[in-house]
């Protein structure tokens, strides 16, 4: 066999895996998100301050050397197995069906969903998403080449009509239909009771996959709303396969790299072959801290307390919206999680205002940056959760006071 030797000139012969868009615009937010002397509403993480430090360092502190060295092993690759009993509990209080399923333990939900790709597309495979929709699963559906059509949603969650034409007009079946019913990512809504049973009458044995991504249901701000955050894996009577993820980065610490799929024995089987090859297990030491936090219920007053937490922060932001933003930009109220999304005027795009808004030292996340085809930008996304409270009304009044200027 013969081949050119280059000679000053490197070339690497790249997969065509490394061609994603949204990947870019994901370096790009978490640089805007933890940027020094800004005030960002870009990111989407919990803020250091409300970490429970204390509780994990008793935790750690209080464990047996015998555990503490099991923490420093490898572990199976379904996780570490009092972890995956005690959250087999945790769900099985949400109605999840634990026991016709099984549980994989991940490293980060987004290992789950890249799992579930890695499992089930081929290049050109379709992929349903909302549009908006979580940019980092975008960007692992890019990056296994799928084709991805978004569909758009309104307050009560992903338009039914709208997800029934799409299925119709293709000849070829999608391989499955990616959603985040509670507290969305960006859109921060929580879909209907109704809307959540309608998906499973439409996809009722046609054999498209439903992947619903919880990463957020425990964030909710009041008593009365936690019906709402029902997953629609707990609905019964339909012939849909759903498989369920979620995490402990927004109820824990996104640092732990801890998450979770709920799937039948069969697409867990091959999925625990592809984590094998992936990490072969998440981290051990991680898996233990998160056990003994859910084991000695200190999960449910911690929740408690974030809770209370983002609801006041919510209320600072939406006060701050009503103060300042003109008329012509609207938005829904969040009910849980950490998003306000903001819809302008059809004449602004959020690409503009956020030149300007960096200008003046404030940050979010541009619309497009959601759109599976990385074009729509008429709403932008705000982040409170990260925020310290002192800030929000300064940085809502700047971004108003810009978009003003551009109307
Ligand atoms: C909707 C949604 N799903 C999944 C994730 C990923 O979470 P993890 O840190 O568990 O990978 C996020 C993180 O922002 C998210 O917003």
């Amino acid at each position: 066999m013969t081949f050119h030797r280059t000679t000053n000139k490197k070339m690497y012969n790249f997969s065509r895996k490394v061609n994603s868009e949204h990947s870019e615009d994901i370096k790009v937010l978490m640089q805007h998100a933890v940027g020094k002397h800004l005030i960002s509403f870009a990111g989407g993480m919990p803020n250091n301050d409300l970490f429970p430090v204390s509780d994990i360092d008793e935790i750690y502190n209080n464990l047996s050397d015998e555990i503490k060295k099991i923490g420093f092993q490898y572990g199976p690759t379904s996780g570490y197995p009092p972890l995956v009993n005690n959250l087999r509990k945790y769900l099985k209080k949400k109605g999840l069906p634990i026991y016709q399923n099984k549980l994989l333990i991940t490293t980060g939900s987004l290992q789950a969903i890249s799992i579930i790709t890695q499992e089930l597309i081929n290049e050109g495979d379709i992929v349903l998403a909302e549009n908006p929709s979580f940019v980092g699963a975008l960007s692992v559906f890019e990056t296994y080449r799928a084709n991805i059509i978004g569909i758009p949603i309104d307050e009560n969650g992903i338009i039914i009509d709208e997800l029934k034409s799409t299925i119709e007009k293709f000849s070829r079946k999608p391989k499955f239909l990616y959603i985040t019913p509670n507290f969305h990512n960006p859109a921060g809504i929580i879909y209907s009771l109704e809307r959540k049973r309608q998906i499973l009458e439409v996809l009722d044995k046609t054999g498209i996959i439903l992947l619903e991504d919880d990463a957020y249901s425990d964030l909710y701000f009041k008593e009365e709303n936690k019906t709402l955050t029902k997953p629609i894996k707990s609905i019964e009577g339909f012939d849909v396969e759903v498989i369920y993820t979620g995490s402990f980065s927004k109820i824990l610490g996104p640092g732990f790299r801890l998450g979770w799929m709920l799937a039948s024995p069969k697409i867990y089987e091959k999925g625990e072959n592809i984590k094998q090859a992936l990490d072969a297990c998440t981290s051990n030491f991680n898996q233990i801290l998160a056990n003994e936090f859910l084991a000695q219920a200190k999960l449910e007053s911690y929740l408690l307390f974030l809770r209370t937490e983002y609801f006041d922060r919510k209320e600072l932001l939406q006060h701050a919206l009503e103060k300042y933003m003109p008329k012509e930009v609207t938005w829904n109220e969040p009910k849980g999680g950490f998003y306000f999304w903001l819809k302008l005027p059809k004449h602004l795009n959020s690409t503009a205002i956020f030149k300007k808004c960096i200008e003046k030292n404030v940050v979010f996340v541009t619309g497009r940056t959601f759109d599976p085809a990385s074009k729509k930008d008429d709403n932008l996304r705000l982040s409170f959760s990260n925020m310290p409270k002192n800030e929000i009304e300064k940085g809502i009044k700047i971004i108003a006071e810009v978009i003003k200027t551009m109307m």
